[in-house]
């Protein structure tokens, strides 16, 4: 890719993640040559992104190594802008046959903008070469997702598509490869002989942070679960890949979501609940029902947990129970592998005998491994050790890490077309359910761990 155009140059995405990421990527001199070029709807935008642009780029300068330091100025020095209203026909086709090609787009804007963008865009007015770039998330239903596809389909092969998922740019994640396969320790343990069940949690302690407009509408099965979750599970339960190239990671991705699904007594297997008042780092948080732009009467969820079954003879009867919600008491963002008891204890052992347990950080990026040895003093007391690695932290932001891939024309770290529509398929009957009622909106105040009686509370 000779020259990135971002459309949504003004938007929060843009400043808050993707400028950010791509600044530290080109920093490490990886992408020499590049052009950057934004594009948004204000005919005035210009010197805002021409300030943006040299901002973000001049705070990336002193991680970068010298020749990363140089293209950071490059690329700053010499980004355009271009105004227009992409949903119209003709504009986006225009700004393409314009750029130094082969361009790759990014649409930062909102899915529904995305969706007409690339509806009225024509065939013959994409280059060859282009790379079209879409944030999550991707379409809002199943069925939309693969209009969607179609859309696509029509304007570049598959391998151009980049449907972005930044947990797959994350090194914790991308790390559980390594981890378990690497590992004669852990491979031949991942599976349901041994393995008693599989939490992965997202709780953060931000609440809605000024993006009712997007989260109203998406709630926290669609936003975290929908998508990140579910491929942190992916890698968690894939079988090994023939390679770590494209065609084999992502079959085994596929192969994994398409036997996943959420077992049907909702009311147990999948909970959702919404915050309340309260209070979150120090600061008041107001009852989500009362935050500006939230409509309550959609009855969003900030909270959601569901369980999710693998239909294959590695998972079959282990329950991986993925979590996310927002404004949580305190910040968890692990995945947690229960081993089964180690089976026959002889006699006289005394003290506590717990399974062990693999956890895995994602951010602050860590390894815990949760043992049973004897205590201080009797050697016969069972006592608890953990063994804790902290992972050296990556060289590229999560979003650098995908930006790389869109770069350098490799989709691994992307999500496939197939994919995309089944993690829908995994989590419309909750959806489904949920919009009939079937399961009550719990509530749990701001800064708390959630409603009582849910998942156990933090294991730090
Ligand atoms: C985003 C969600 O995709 O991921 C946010 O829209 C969430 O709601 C974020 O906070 C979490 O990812 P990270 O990498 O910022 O922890």
């Amino acid at each position: 890719v000779k020259t990135l155009l971002i459309l949504g140059a003004s938007g929060d995405l843009t400043g808050r993640l993707l400028l950010p990421g791509l600044a530290g990527l080109i920093g490490t001199g990886r992408v020499p040559g590049l052009v950057l070029a934004g594009a948004d709807a204000a005919d005035s935008g210009g010197q805002a992104w021409r300030d943006r642009v040299q901002k973000t780029f001049g705070e990336a300068r002193d991680a970068a190594n010298d020749a990363g330091r140089r293209d950071l100025d490059e690329v700053a020095a010499g980004t355009t802008y271009r105004a227009g209203d992409v949903t119209q026909p003709g504009v986006l086709g225009r700004m393409l046959a314009e750029l130094e090609g082969p361009a790759a787009v990014y649409f930062a804007l909102p899915p529904a903008v995305t969706e007409a963008a690339c509806e009225v865009l024509a065939p013959e007015e994409v280059p060859e070469g282009t790379t079209l770039v879409l944030e999550k998330p991707f379409g809002t239903s199943r069925q939309t997702a693969r209009a969607l596809n179609r859309t696509l389909a029509r304007l570049v092969p598959e391998p151009n598509i980049h449907r972005i998922d930044h947990f797959l740019g994350k090194a914790t994640v991308l790390n559980l490869l390594g981890l378990r396969f690497a590992n004669r320790l852990l491979e031949p343990l991942f599976v349901s002989e041994h393995v008693a069940k599989v939490e992965i949690v997202y709780d953060e302690e931000l609440a809605l942070e000024g993006r009712a407009g997007y989260y109203d509408r998406a709630g926290a099965l669609r936003d975290m679960i929908q998508s990140h979750l579910l491929h942190v599970l992916a890698f968690l339960a894939m079988d090994a890949p023939a390679s770590l190239g494209e065609r084999d990671l992502r079959d085994s991705i596929a192969a994994t979501l398409e036997v996943a699904s959420v077992p049907e007594d909702f009311a147990r297997s999948a909970r959702r609940a919404r915050y309340t008042e309260g209070s979150s780092q120090g600061r008041p948080v107001p009852d989500y029902a009362a935050e500006a732009g939230v409509d309550a009467s959609r009855g969003t969820e900030t909270l959601a947990q569901v369980e999710v079954r693998i239909d294959n003879p590695r998972w079959a009867g282990v329950p991986f129970i993925l979590r996310s919600g927002k404004a949580l008491g305190r910040r968890r963002k692990e995945a947690v592998v229960t081993f089964r008891p180690a089976g026959h204890l002889p006699a006289g052992f005394r003290g506590r005998d717990s399974p062990t347990r693999l956890r895995i950080g994602f951010g602050p990026d860590t390894l815990v491994l949760e043992l049973d040895v004897n205590g201080p003093g009797d050697p016969y007391t069972l006592d608890r050790v953990d063994l804790r690695a902290d992972l050296n932290s990556p060289d590229l932001l999560p979003y650098g890490e995908v930006l790389l891939g869109v770069l350098t024309g490799d989709p691994t770290l992307s999500v496939r077309a197939d994919t995309a529509e089944d993690c829908w398929r995994i989590v419309e009957p909750v959806m489904a359910a949920w919009a009939a009622g079937e399961v009550p909106l719990e509530e749990y105040p701001a800064g708390s761990g959630g409603p009582a009686g849910w998942a156990a509370p933090p294991l730090t």
